[in-house]
């Protein structure tokens, strides 16, 4: 076991995956959360939500006795070294950055550090918009504590970077590590934590950490949207998009990830930092006007599905639709700003029966609609007599589908992908009508 002991506080994705990743470089790690089904749940190594792997990787933590569960958030941080503050950071209804539980929990830890002897550090790991660590969390853990940051306590910035549904891969390989201090001592203490990762590693000061997360994930998302709105313009042209942005990729400085094109991003991360950046850029006086239009893009982007079905198949109204995937993106029952949902919502809208599948999402996407969906428990019971089939994220289990599935199982085998799940060439060889947004058959 290593000597420094951690606090995580939030058992969400950055929390927990992070956590497990300490427990597994030998710290000893504990958890906090104010669910304590969550902690009891824990003990027996079991996750509250869907990670391929993740479950394994806490049971092996728990066993052990490395990783641990806690509801008390003050109690962990007196008896840690270092405590990450992972907890969310919402949207308000206005797009802007939610710091509630920031502040709620920033004034946990600065209690905690009030009686505490021994140096601690406290680290930023949500999401916060720039000046957040120094104007904001800053002066409430040292209102708190009675104790000045920089000289009784430590403080970092550190961005978390993985990716949903490869957290695991992305926390335990991380392709680089980013700490921003407010003094060396706090830096090199953190990257104490990090020794084990073979990665590159930077220190910078607290704002450019911040900053770095959101130019990260803007940059990210305005590719994503760069592809999209070349899809939209592919189509006139007939030129197909994924061959398009193949040979773009192939450019060293461009680099083929995230130029996926189809029904725009989804998730917890891409729509909340866009639009958080965004408003607290306009806050300050700027308007930040590539970052509207990403958001613009994203928006307008999977109604596309439902005018390319009208166009090719004529009016939707009466006709069953099979909708495939509503998580955000495989491999997590996450639907936070899922795409599916403007999908579902726009053809049942265009009076479409939709019968929508997800292996295991739908519990969760049932919450966001009120609409009349039906669902189903297998991608074939959905493909059962339907008209057409949308794919809206490609699930491992959709790749498997075989021309003659959607042939044998559809009253007409005509899929719409949001995702360029299958060989196109192949598909439509085999019968199947086979369309998407960009692709050179698309209309
Ligand atoms: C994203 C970033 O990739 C992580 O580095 C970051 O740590 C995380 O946000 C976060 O801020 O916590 P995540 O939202 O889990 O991770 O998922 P991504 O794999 O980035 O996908 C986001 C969305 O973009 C999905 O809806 C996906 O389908 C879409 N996407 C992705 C595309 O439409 N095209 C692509 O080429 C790639």
């Amino acid at each position: 076991m290593k000597e420094l002991k951690i606090t995580m506080i939030g058992m969400g994705y950055v929390g927990l995956v992070t956590g497990a990743a300490f427990a597994k470089h030998g710290f000893h790690t504990t958890c906090t959360t104010r669910t304590p089904e969550k902690v009891k749940a824990l003990k027996s190594g079991k996750v509250p939500f869907y990670e391929p792997g993740l479950e394994e990787l806490v049971k092996e933590g728990v066993d052990a006795g490395l990783l641990h569960g806690s509801t008390d958030n003050i109690a962990c941080v007196k008896d840690s070294d270092i405590t990450f503050n992972c907890v969310g950071t919402p949207s308000l209804p206005d797009g802007s950055i939610d710091l509630g539980h920031v502040e709620k929990t920033s004034e946990d830890i600065g209690t905690a550090l009030k009686d505490m002897d021994r140096y601690h550090v406290v680290v930023a790991k949500s999401t916060i918009v720039p000046s957040t660590t120094d104007s904001l969390i800053k002066p409430i853990l040292e209102e708190k504590s009675g104790k000045k940051a920089g000289e009784d306590f430590g403080l970092c910035m550190n961005p978390e970077f993985l990716r949903e549904g490869a957290a695991l891969q992305d926390s335990l390989h991380p392709d680089r590590i980013v700490v921003g201090g407010i003094d060396q001592r706090s830096i090199d203490t953190v990257m104490r934590v990090y020794e084990g990762f073979d990665c590159p590693k930077m220190e910078t000061d607290l704002r450019t950490a911040e900053m770095i997360k959101y130019g990260a994930n803007c940059l990210l998302a305005t590719k994503i949207t760069f592809a999209n709105e070349f899809a939209n313009i592919c189509e006139i042209f007939g030129v197909d998009v994924y061959e398009m942005m193949r040979g773009v990729g192939l450019d060293f400085r461009i680099n083929p990830s995230f130029l996926n094109a189809g029904v725009g991003f989804g998730g917890s991360c891409f729509p909340k930092d866009v639009n958080a950046i965004t408003a607290t850029a306009k806050k300050n006086g700027y308007n930040p006007r590539i970052l509207n239009a990403v958001l613009d893009v994203n928006e307008t982007q999977p109604l596309r599905m439902a005018t390319m079905a009208k166009n090719k198949f004529g009016d939707v109204s009466g006709k069953r639709v099979a909708l495939l995937g509503l998580s955000f993106k495989p491999d997590t029952d996450d639907v936070r700003y899922t795409r599916a949902l403007p999908i579902a919502e726009s053809f049942v809208e265009a009076g479409a029966q939709v019968v929508a599948y997800d292996p295991k999402a739908t519990e969760n996407f049932k919450r966001l609609t009120d609409k009349d969906i039906t669902y189903v428990s297998s991608a074939k019971e959905a493909l059962k007599g339907a008209d057409m089939c949308i794919i809206q994220s490609d699930w491992a289990e959709f790749k498997d589908l075989k021309a003659e599935d959607f042939k044998g199982l559809m009253k007409s085998p005509n899929i719409i992908d949001g995702r360029r799940t299958y060989d196109p060439d192949r598909m439509i060889k085999d019968g199947v009508t086979y369309i998407g947004i960009g692709w050179k058959n698309g209309l």
